[in-house]
């Protein structure tokens, strides 16, 4: 079988490239460029009208970000930026690929873009006996296909600053199947695989990747569930573990850790014994 979907790209030299031991990156390095210093950054933020974006945004302005929010609602967004002088309201629906283009081609022509976070997301509980296909296409729009509307407008211009860093907040429920995730956990498991992509191919081009997995948030998303939701946080306290694991330059910033490292285990379980584990703790 040919490899060629595997060649590396010809690029600028790579930032964590360690030739002295054949290329690979030393295992104390951090995965991307560490973002610490957020005075002046200009860092955009898609879906951050409420919920986690909205509180991201919110920790980024205390530290000194220029921040850009988009989303739908028009008033919400006004509203952070009477709340945050200095932040730059930019409506949009990422499903319109020709706005999302055209809003790009606008941010990008007042400066440079340090940071571009895609949180906009939809959920609604789903199995298999009550599918609804419209609900479903709605999820992939939301979640998946406005994220690649997103990434095809900025990508181009971050590799032609040679700088900058793309997250894409996912779920831990797109690491593998659970229950009531039939809408919603597909599209999260195509966000972990488009990211881990995203890195292969810009790491080398000297921007960061990250994959922001969530444990359970309490916002207008989840305000629905009718379970209780194990190790809940805050919009706020989610926001703090995003910029704690930029920080780090971690790629899959997950949190909370007494929540999300037994659903990175159910990862690595063989199917019968994580099969048998989910229905045990959830039928
Ligand atoms: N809460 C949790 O427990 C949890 C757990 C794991 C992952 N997540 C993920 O975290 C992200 C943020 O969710 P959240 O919990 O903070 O919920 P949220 O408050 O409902 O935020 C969702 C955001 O997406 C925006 N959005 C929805 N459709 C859009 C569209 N067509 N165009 C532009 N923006 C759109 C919403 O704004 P408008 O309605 O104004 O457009 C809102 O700002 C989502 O990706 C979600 O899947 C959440």
């Amino acid at each position: 079988m040919s490899n060629k979907h595997f060649a590396p790209v010809n690029s600028a030299p790579v930032a964590t490239k360690n030739v002295a031991n054949g290329g690979w990156p030393a295992l104390w390095q951090p995965l991307n460029p560490p973002m610490r210093q957020w005075a002046g950054k200009r860092v955009w933020l898609v879906g951050a009208s409420s919920g986690i974006g909205e509180a991201t945004a919110s920790a980024l302005h205390a530290q000194g970000a220029v921040v850009m929010v988009s989303a739908r609602k028009r008033e919400a967004l006004q509203d952070f930026v009477v709340r945050h002088p200095g932040s730059i309201a930019l409506p949009l629906d990422v499903s319109d690929a020709s706005a999302v283009q055209a809003l790009t081609a606008s941010v990008l022509a007042q400066g440079p873009l340090d940071c571009v976070v895609y949180c906009a997301g939809h959920y609604n509980a789903m199995r298999a006996f009550s599918m609804d296909v419209a609900d479903m296409e709605r999820h992939l729009s939301v979640n998946y296909t406005g994220a690649l509307h997103v990434l095809a407008a900025v990508i181009p211009a971050l590799r032609a600053q040679g700088h900058g860093h793309i997250s894409l907040v996912g779920s831990v429920a797109g690491y593998r199947g659970l229950p009531n995730s039939l809408a919603y956990g597909p599209t999260k498991a195509a966000l972990v695989n488009l990211a881990e992509t995203l890195y292969l191919d810009l790491r080398n081009q000297g921007l960061g990747v990250s994959l922001i997995s969530p444990g359970f948030v309490q916002t207008p998303l989840t305000a629905n569930n009718a379970f209780d939701m194990p190790a809940l946080l805050t919009p706020a306290q989610a926001a703090q573990a995003m910029l704690q694991g930029w920080a780090r330059g971690q790629f899959d910033i997950h949190f909370p850790k007494r929540f999300t490292v037994w659903i990175q285990l159910l990862r690595l379980l063989p199917d019968r014994l994580f099969f048998a584990l989910v229905r045990r703790a959830t039928l």
